[in-house]
């Protein structure tokens, strides 16, 4: 609707400007972020756009999410270049809460999406989805939205919003964004401005060993040579630690069984590795021919 995002820092602000736009009849798109944002945002920000009428950007470095010992401190804080990238891309109001916005003193209401939860980067990072659903579940009580953009380069964080929505009954349509690429494969990520410029050519290895296992599994190769074959791959490349590569029901996230899958299945493969202080993830969807 407008060229620059108006920046709104309160709740109470919020519900003023989203309550003249509802009463309009206005349907209302949300985009959720921790700011750094990058081109995998801007096309978040275009599918809400597309899909709504009043386009509604968060930038909110979520505390809950993080454990004691990660990255919250130095996670990177571009509020003015952020926005300016909002403004580009048509974005009408940008919210700006305080942890006290989010977490009024005393709060003690969160919200645990249990199983999808505690799979993949659940096993390695116990405290994430349960701050993510919390925040999100926050989130969509201040902003209201009819319809809300998630990447699917966090494609677990994704389908734990999707049951979350369902479960609790938020009238909200939620739509999973496609990962936007480097040109050498590599998933955007505001943390990749941590990789170190040789850790960064070879972080795109685990982009391409998904890329591989997907296909061949599609072909009717069994699960455990393609996902063994890319565990290699990306411990060959440098990588540190692996914490999973595995191939999943993609609503479940239930591990598949061994073996050639079933013709016409349609499943996700997913990994996450540190490359040095930098732990990356991916996921890529497959087809079984
Ligand atoms: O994907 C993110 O940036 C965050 O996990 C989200 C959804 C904004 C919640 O803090």
């Amino acid at each position: 609707m407008t060229d620059t995002p108006l920046r709104l820092r309160t709740l109470a602000d919020l519900r003023a400007v989203l309550g003249e736009h509802r009463r309009a009849g206005r349907r209302i798109g949300f985009v959720p972020t921790m700011g750094a944002l990058h081109d995998g945002h801007v096309s978040l920000v275009e599918q809400a756009r597309a899909a709504s009428d009043v386009t509604v950007a968060s930038i909110f470095v979520n505390p809950t999410q993080f454990a004691p010992g990660e990255d919250l401190d130095t996670y990177p804080r571009t509020e003015e270049a952020d926005i300016t990238r909002l403004a580009a891309v048509g974005t009408d109001i940008v919210y700006l809460p305080t942890v006290e916005e989010m977490y009024p003193s005393g709060s003690v209401t969160n919200v645990r999406v249990e199983e999808m939860s505690d799979l993949l980067d659940g096993i390695h990072r116990p405290h994430f989805f349960y701050g993510v659903a919390t925040v999100v579940a926050r989130l969509f009580v201040h902003v209201q939205p009819d319809v809300s953009v998630f990447g699917e380069k966090d494609y677990q964080q994704l389908q734990i919003i999707r049951r979350m929505v369902r479960d609790l009954g938020f009238p909200i349509e939620v739509i999973g964004g496609t990962t936007v690429r480097d040109a050498d494969g590599l998933a955007q990520s505001s943390r990749n401005t941590y990789l170190q410029a040789e850790e960064r050519l070879k972080a795109n290895t685990m982009s391409s060993a998904l890329h591989r296992a997907a296909s061949r599994i599609s072909i009717g190769v069994p699960v455990d040579d393609a996902l063994g074959e890319a565990r290699v791959r990306i411990e060959a490349a440098g990588f540190d630690r692996l914490d999973y590569v595995s191939a999943v029901d993609p609503d479940s996230l239930q591990d598949l069984p061994d073996g050639p899958i079933a013709s016409g299945f349609v499943g996700r493969v997913l990994a996450a590795a540190w490359m040095g202080k930098t732990r990356l993830i991916d996921n890529m969807g497959f087809k079984r021919a």
